[in-house]
C-alpha cells in the first residue's frame, strides 16, 4: 500500500540514506598510494538549492514567507533559497507562469496551491507527487484538523502540506470614518451596509474600496454576497459543476447587490489591487472594503494595530459562517531538488514554521497546537470561529474551484465589474459551471 511514487533512488535520496550510502562506499575504496600525486583542485561543491514559487509579493505575505525562509535556512544553512514570485494576489499571474513552466518541464520544486479542489488540476495533470505516507511519518496527520485532512484528499492520497487557514469573508473598516457617520458598530447585514454606505456618500467619505488589478478583487468581494444572499447550504451547491444553482433567482440578486456596492465604491477599480484597497481604508480614505484576512497581515506589515487603527467584522449577511481557505505547499514531480523540497515540507508542517509564518501572514495556524501567545486578538478570534462557525469553501481561492474554473469566475467578475452587465455575467457564470468538473 505504498502511496510514494518515488523511484528507490529518489526515495534513497529524500529520506537521508543516500548520504549515508555514499559515505559507506567511500569507506570500502582503500587510498591508491601507488598512484602519482595530483595538483590540488579547488573544491567544486556546487550550492544546494530551493526553489519555492508564490505570489506572496505585498506586505505580511512576504514577512510570512520570509519568516517560513529563516526557519528553514536555520535548519539548512547550506542551501540557497530561490524565491521565485509572481505578483498578483490570488496568483491570478502566477498561475499562468507555473502552467508554461510544467508544461516546459521547469517546475519549480514546490509551489504555493490551495487546499481543495485546485490541487486537482495539477493532480489530474500528473503534475505533483503523492505525500501520503510523508505526511504520516511526520505526524502531520495527528496535529491537524480532520476537516481539513479530507480537503486534502484527493484519490485517496495527500498531495500538499497547508501552512495555514486563511478567512476570507471579512469586511475591514476605519473606526475613525465610522465614528464620523455616528456608527456605533460595524454592519451586521446586507440591509444595514447599504443604509451605512449612504450614510458615507452624504458625508463625502468614499463608502467601499474596491481592486481589480490584481484581477480577483470583484471576485472575492462576490463570493461573500453569494454566501449572505443563498446562506451556507446553498451557497455549497454553486460550486457542484452543474448551473442548477445559478438558474436560482438569487444567483441574479447577488450579481444585482455587488452591483449596488459597486455604486458605492472607487471608480477606478482596475487601477488598485486589493493591497491599495486596503491601504485606501487603512489611511481613512476609504471606509471600508471586503478582503481576505491577509489584509490583516497587510496591517500588521505597516505597523497598525488591528481594533485600533483598523477593525473587523464577517462580511454582513455572513456572520455565522467562516469562508475558508487554505495555503498550502506540494512536492513537483522532477523536482529538481527533491530532498531540499522535502525540507521544505517539513519546515511548512511544522509548529515552528507556522508559528513564524501565521502571526505575520494574518492567518491561523493549520495545526491545532500554535503558540497561542504570539497571535493577535483577532487570530485568537479567527482560531475560535474557525473551530466554532459553519464552514463554507472560497471558489476565488481555490477551495472549491478547479484552475480552469476559478480563470472563468475571476475574468467574468472583473468584466462585471466593468460594464455592470447582470444578464451577461449570469450568462457566463451558467456557462462556465461545468468547469468545474475539470
Ligand atoms: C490568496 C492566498 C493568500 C493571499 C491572497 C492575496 O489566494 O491564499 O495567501 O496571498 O491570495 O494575494
Amino acid at each position: 500500500m505504498s502511496t510514494t511514487r518515488f523511484t528507490r533512488r529518489q526515495a534513497l535520496k529524500l529520506f537521508g540514506m543516500g548520504a549515508a550510502g555514499m559515505a559507506m562506499a567511500a569507506c570500502a575504496t582503500p587510498p591508491q598510494a601507488s598512484q602519482p600525486s595530483q595538483p590540488a583542485q579547488p573544491a567544486q561543491t556546487a550550492k544546494k538549492r530551493l526553489e519555492i514559487f508564490s505570489w506572496w509579493t505585498n506586505g505580511g505575505e512576504a514577512d510570512g514567507l520570509n519568516a517560513m525562509f529563516e526557519v528553514y535556512k536555520s535548519l539548512y544553512p547550506d542551501v540557497e533559497i530561490v524565491n521565485a514570485t509572481v505578483a498578483g494576489g490570488a496568483g491570478t499571474n502566477a498561475k499562468a507562469v507555473l502552467q508554461t513552466r510544467l508544461a516546459g518541464g521547469q517546475p519549480p520544486d514546490s509551489w504555493q496551491v490551495h487546499a481543495g479542489r485546485e490541487t486537482l488540476s495539477y493532480v489530474n495533470a500528473g503534475q505533483m507527487e503523492p505525500l501520503t505516507n510523508f505526511f504520516k511519518e511526520q505526524g502531520f496527520d495527528k496535529v491537524m484538523p480532520p476537516f481539513l485532512l479530507e480537503q486534502l484528499k484527493i484519490n485517496g492520497e495527500i498531495w500538499t502540506v497547508p501552512v495555514n487557514i486563511h478567512r476570507s469573508n471579512v469586511l475591514w473598516y476605519n473606526p475613525k470614518l465610522m465614528e464620523r457617520i455616528g456608527a456605533k458598530q460595524p454592519p451586521a447585514t446586507l440591509d444595514e451596509l447599504f443604509a451605512m454606505a449612504e450614510e458615507f456618500k452624504k458625508a463625502g467619505i468614499t463608502p467601499f474600496a474596491v481592486g481589480g488589478k490584481d484581477k480577483f478583487e470583484a471576485s472575492h468581494t462576490f463570493e461573500s454576497i453569494l454566501l449572505a444572499t443563498f446562506g451556507a447550504d446553498d451557497y455549497i451547491k454553486l460550486w457542484d459543476g452543474t448551473d442548477t444553482m445559478w438558474k436560482d433567482p438569487r444567483a441574479e440578486q447577488a450579481l444585482l447587490t455587488l452591483k449596488k456596492l459597486f455604486s458605492y465604491a472607487n471608480s477606478d477599480r482596475a487601477a488598485l489591487g486589493w493591497a491599495d484597497a486596503m491601504t485606501q481604508v487603512l489611511e481613512g480614505r476609504a471606509a471600508m472594503t471586503i478582503m481576505g484576512d491577509w489584509a490583516h497581515g497587510l496591517g500588521i506589515s505597516k505597523g497598525l494595530k488591528v481594533n485600533q487603527d483598523y477593525g473587523w467584522a464577517p462580511t454582513p449577511g455572513t456572520t455565522d459562517t467562516f469562508m475558508w481557505l487554505s495555503d498550502s505547499f506540494g512536492l513537483a514531480k522532477g523536482a529538481p531538488n527533491p530532498e531540499q523540497a522535502i525540507g521544505w515540507l517539513k519546515v511548512c508542517g511544522s509548529k515552528e514554521g507556522q508559528d513564524a509564518f501565521n502571526p505575520k501572514k494574518g492567518s491561523i495556524p493549520a495545526r491545532t497546537d500554535p503558540d497561542l501567545k504570539l497571535y493577535d486578538d483577532y487570530l485568537k478570534a479567527s482560531i475560535a470561529d474557525f473551530g466554532s462557525k459553519k464552514l463554507a469553501p472560497s471558489p476565488a481561492h481555490g477551495a472549491s474551484t478547479t484552475n480552469a474554473y476559478q480563470a472563468k469566475f475571476h475574468n467574468i467578475l472583473e468584466v462585471f465589474s466593468a460594464d455592470l452587465d447582470e444578464k451577461a455575467a449570469l450568462e457566463a457564470l451558467r456557462e462556465a459551471a461545468a468547469d468545474n468538473n475539470r
